[in-house]
């Protein structure tokens, strides 16, 4: 596996591969690698000759007092995982390559309506930051097919919609949540629980898959399903943003034409801000 850091080797490389005609699949990252994203890379390569991670911590994703400056950081153990993995190519940008003109004059991209929706609407500014970076990699990169988790739920719907509405000659794959034996959805923040509280996390993905079950057994109450889980979060001592039943294509409140919901909730725990969702066919 090559690690490259400048735009000049990452195009040299590129254009090697494709000149013999190898598909590229780009898996962007932010680090501190899980088996959630070793998933992601044998999801590509199923898709491609060559799989590239991107490592780069994103500035404009992070709002303020977020967790920018803490954000787990671990560059060597990442290449090693990355290797196991099978990836072909490691990048780690520096912020002046992603950024060239500076973060004050960068290009913003922008997916309206679903930004500012669910976790948009407790991270003001997250997605745009999200998806002024994801174009910056599909510019640089120029992959044929980009991997992203079903975990981040919005974020690959804000992605599909942003390569649909710009025609962006790449295919967009789902991979599905990887989660720990008890449940809980694998996040780089799970590293910020203390051992209690990592032992309530999982409340989280048994409150999700307890409304599943309920919607399963016909009730359409949605309101009521997100309250009732909301309080037996706040309960267990979890700070909740949202439990949210919603349309799965568009986020848009589940009417009669709805026939896949998904379920999402976000929740601070200690430090911690966890983020999970099913999806349920009714
Ligand atoms: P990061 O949180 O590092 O996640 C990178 C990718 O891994 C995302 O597509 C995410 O959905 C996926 N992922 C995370 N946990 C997962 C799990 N338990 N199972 C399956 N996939 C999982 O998401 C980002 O970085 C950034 O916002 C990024 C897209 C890189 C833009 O900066």
């Amino acid at each position: 596996m090559q690690v490259i850091t400048t735009k000049d080797e990452l195009r040299a490389l590129l254009s090697e591969w494709r000149g013999v005609g190898e598909r590229i699949a780009l898996v962007p990252t932010m680090g501190n690698l899980h088996a959630g994203h070793d998933s992601l890379v044998e999801i590509g390569r199923r898709h491609a000759d060559r799989v590239v991670v991107s490592v780069f911590v994103n500035p404009v994703q992070f709002g303020e007092g977020e967790d920018f400056e803490n954000y787990p950081r671990t560059l060597e153990g990442d290449k090693g995982r990355l290797r196991e993995a099978g990836a072909d190519l490691l990048f780690v940008p520096e912020v002046d390559t992603m950024y060239p003109f500076g973060l004050e004059q960068a290009t913003v991209v922008a997916v309206p309506y679903l930004k500012d929706k669910l976790c948009g609407s407790f991270r003001p500014g997250h997605f745009d930051g999200v998806t002024t970076v994801v174009a910056r990699l599909f510019g640089l990169v120029q992959p044929d097919v980009a991997v992203f988790g079903q975990k981040d739920y919005q974020q690959q719907l804000i992605i599909r919609r942003m390569v649909a509405d710009l025609n962006l000659p790449v295919e967009i794959v789902v991979a599905p949540t990887v989660r720990e034996k008890d449940g809980l959805a694998l996040s780089s923040r799970n590293a910020y629980l203390s051992d209690d509280q990592r032992a309530v996390a999982p409340a989280i993905y048994k409150t999700l898959l307890a409304i599943g079950e309920k919607l399963q057994n016909g009730q359409r109450n949605y309101d009521e399903l997100e309250r009732e889980a909301t309080a037996g979060l706040a309960d267990l001592g979890f700070r909740p943003d949202y439990v949210a039943l919603r349309c799965a294509g568009d986020l848009s409140d589940p009417d009669a034409d709805c026939d896949e919901i998904v379920v999402l909730a976000a929740a601070h725990l200690g430090d911690a801000r966890l983020i999970d969702n099913i999806s349920v066919a009714i």
